[in-house]
Formats: C-alpha cells, structure tokens, sequence
C-alpha cells in the first residue's frame, strides 16, 4: 500500500520554503546597502545570545543559485523571502539604489528559470537606521515611507513577483522589539507609546496594499503574513470551540482584527483606556484596504482556552512547566495550531485564501561522522504539525500553500547562529550547505502531495 489517501493534499497545493534578508544574505555593507536596525542592535554587546551578528549570515547574497538550486532540489514551486528596505533605500527614503534592486532582479530570475514563484515580503524588521534616527515605528511618518517603499517594489518587480506580502510578523517586531526590548530596536515602551507604534505598523500595511494595487501590474496579490496568537480549545466541544474563536478574535484585536473588521474592538479600547492609540476614520479604512489573502507564520499553540460562564465567555489555561518544547524555548510543541489557525481565521474573518507562510522548528543539529544531520525530532515536529494542516484541508479550509521556515540554517535574532532551523545545514566556517534528514522527509511529502 502507498499513501492512505486521506492524508493527502488538495491539488495545486502549493510547497515552499521561505527565509528573511537580514537572516541569510549576509553582505551587510555591499553594493551600497544601508545600515538597518538589526545592524545597530547586533553590533551592540549583550544583545545577541553568542554576540554574532548578521554580517555574513548564510552568504545568499552570493550563494543565491546554489541555493535555488536546492529549492529545486526539494521539489518546491514556491519561495518566500524578504526585500531589505535598506538596500533599496539606504536612507529609507530618497533615490532608489540599483544596484540594491539588481539583487532581487537576479534573484527573482534565477528562481523563474527554476520553475519557482517567488513571494516577497515588504518588511521582515530590517529597518533603515536612518528612519529610525527619526523616530522609527513611532513616527507616522515611517508608515507613509513605507508606503513609497512599497509603491517602487510594485513599479520594479511585480512584472515578475505576483505575490507580495507586506510586513512579517507585526506582533513579534512589535511586542519584541518596543515592549521588552529583546529584539530591534531594544525599546521598552510606556502603553501609550506602544499602541501607537502598533498602529503605525498596521496603517503602513494599509498604505503598502493601496501603494501595490496602484503601482503593481494587474493581478499582482497582496497580504500580510502574521503569527496570529492562536487560541485552542483545551477540549474540542462546541463550546470551547466558540470561546477558542472569541479569544482569538480578541488576541489579536490591535493587528489582524483591525486589519480584516476595520475597527478595534471595544474590550481593546477599553483595555487601552488613556493610552489608546490616537487615530482617525479615514486611517481605519486605510488599515482595512481588501487583500488578497492572508499568511499566517505558526509555530506554537498560543495558549489553551477553555469555554468560561464569567465575562468575556473565554479563560486562559496556564501552561504547565511540563509542557513539551524544541530546542528552543519558546517553542512550545502544539501541532493542531497548524489546525486551528486557519480554521479560526477562515471562520472569524472569511479569508477565502491562507498560506502558511511560515512553520519549522528549531533542533540541537549535530552532523553526525558522514556530515549529515539526521534530525529526526524536527521530522516528528513536521510529520505531527502537517497531519493537522492536512485535517484543515480535508475539511476545506482555504489554505493555498505552506513555506516550511527554513531552507537554511541562518541567524536566528537575539539568539544568532546557535539555534538552527534549517532544512539544510550551514557550516558557518566555510558556508557549506548540507541537506539534513528533514530535507529527505519534505522532499518526499511535495513529491507526493501528503503527509508521509
Ligand atoms: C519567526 C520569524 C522568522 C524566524 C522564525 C523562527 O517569528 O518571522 O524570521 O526567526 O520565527
């Protein structure tokens, strides 16, 4: 017997990797790039966990064929991967930098020639300094540069580049890098200062999908890509289900409600109180400009949620201390969130198009004597997590494709290059690029449309 025909995907599924700029390009000062806050903060001691930054990170600057040639390899149609702001703009703002663009010229074409369809973010947290010498995600005004930004991306590429999302993870640059400081810029905010930044964030989503729609050739699809904070039902009954989508809604009220409903939610105003974030009508509108579809990065369950008789209908379940993680320690394992986030957002919103746009795990990846990591706890995280996405589908939630995070091991934030969640091993010392085990596993459910 093959494959029991109930774990396969719809046809047309679309499989993909994706990574980030600042992660793996490395050439952090070539061909007239701009310094980004990731820069300033990686270069600040104490910041990063092993004190490296991303100067060098995988090389794709000049590695790029090599690794298209891997995407080929693996099978994949598809591939996600970020536009540095700065390269395009060393100033943010300004003339454009051709030579900044003539990467991702070449880069787009060497994935067409492949048969893979490129998927470029906007923003994946690579700020220009220079914006934030002026105030950063604080400052309206980066919103509206953001907005050019987008309006030239469109002009220059989506002749080729027919899916572009617009910022990566608006909570996690957000919550990171304003609130607790662990991340870029490494403020610590006060509420009223951190709900505006929030919405800044969300009106420069707005203006990108207006700036593409007039500036991108016809056809060309626009969406964010979100780590939506993902409620589950403890117990999958009727009722913890619907306080599992209240919750949702509710968690995510200043970011993909806002974005898909148009309006803040009362219980987020009044949260907010004094501090909440000063805005007119005419920005809500902009916020809610229609997309095209909706990404959404899922890695953990978020939180538990049970069914509640008290006010507001939903009550959180504490994680316990015994609950199990992967190597890194955020990443709490909960493979039915690969389930329950675009059910929830199928449900709560309408969206009639989701991709997972990212989903991976970090693992302690030691190459074994013959050099190849055989990560079989990152092959049981995929295995358990596409059984859940493959339910979804089954039941015909709207999901498109799927971009495993990541092709590469590649500098991984605040924590560098110790924590890998590559498909595919770098040795930092001669940038060498081994498949591992999980390579060999994805490989196998692309070519077979299933879970295997
Ligand atoms: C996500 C980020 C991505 C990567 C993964 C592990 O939050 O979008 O860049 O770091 O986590």
């Amino acid at each position: 017997m093959d494959q029991p025909s109930a774990l396969r995907f719809p046809d047309g599924f679309r499989w993909g990797t994706a990574t980030s700029a600042y992660q793996v390009e490395g050439a952090a000062r070539e061909d007239g790039r701009g310094p980004s806050i990731w820069d300033t903060f990686s270069q600040t001691p104490g910041r990063i966990r092993d004190g490296s930054t991303g100067d060098a990170g995988a090389d794709h600057y000049h590695r790029y064929k090599e690794d298209v040639a891997l995407m080929k390899a693996l099978g994949t149609k598809a591939y996600r991967f970020s536009i540095a702001w700065p390269r395009l703009f060393p100033d943010g703002t300004g003339a454009l930098n051709p030579k900044g663009l003539a990467f991702y010229d070449r880069l787009v074409d060497e994935l067409l020639a492949a048969g893979i369809e490129p998927y470029a973010t906007l923003y994946h947290w690579d700020l220009p300094q220079a914006l934030q010498d002026k105030g950063g995600w604080q400052a309206r005004d980066t919103a509206l540069a953001f907005g050019d930004y987008a309006a030239e991306v469109a002009r220059r590429l989506t002749d080729r580049v027919r899916h572009v999302f617009t910022l990566n993870e608006m909570l996690t640059f957000v919550e990171h890098g304003y609130e607790s400081g662990v991340f870029a810029p490494g403020l610590k905010l006060e509420p009223a200062a951190l709900h505006q930044v929030r919405h800044h964030a969300v009106l420069a989503h707005g203006l990108a999908v207006q700036a593409v729609r007039a500036q991108g050739r016809s056809g060309t699809e626009i969406g964010p890509a979100e780590n939506m904070m993902i409620a589950l039902p403890a117990v999958e009954t009727p009722a913890h289900v619907r306080a599992a989508e209240a919750a949702t809604r509710e968690m995510n009220a200043p970011y993909l409600t806002v974005m898909l409903e148009g309006r803040y939610t009362d219980a987020y105003l009044a949260e907010a109180g004094a501090a909440a974030p000063k805005f007119t009508a005419r920005d809500l509108e902009i916020i809610a400009s229609p997309v095209d579809f909706v990404g959404l990065n899922v890695y953990t369950p978020g939180h538990y949620v049970l069914a509640s008789e008290a006010e507001p209908g939903w009550a959180v379940v504490p994680m316990p201390a015994s609950y199990p993680r992967m190597a890194s320690d955020w990443l709490t394992i909960g493979p039915e969130s690969l389930y329950w986030a675009p059910r929830h957002a199928a449900r709560l919103w309408g969206v009639k198009d989701i991709y997972i746009t990212e989903n991976g795990t970090s693992a302690a990846d030691r190459p074994g004597p013959d050099g190849v990591v055989y990560d079989i706890d990152r092959v049981m995280y995929l295995r358990n997590y596409l059984t859940q996405l493959q339910r979804a589908t089954a039941e015909g939630v709207p999901v498109r494709g799927y971009f495993l995070w990541s092709l590469l091991d590649n500098f991984e934030w605040a924590d560098g290059y110790a924590t890998r969640f590559g498909l595919v091993h770098v040795d930092y010392a001669t940038q060498r690029r081994t498949p591992k085990l999980s390579a060999s596993f994805y490989r196998e459910v692309v070519a077979r449309n299933a879970v295997v």
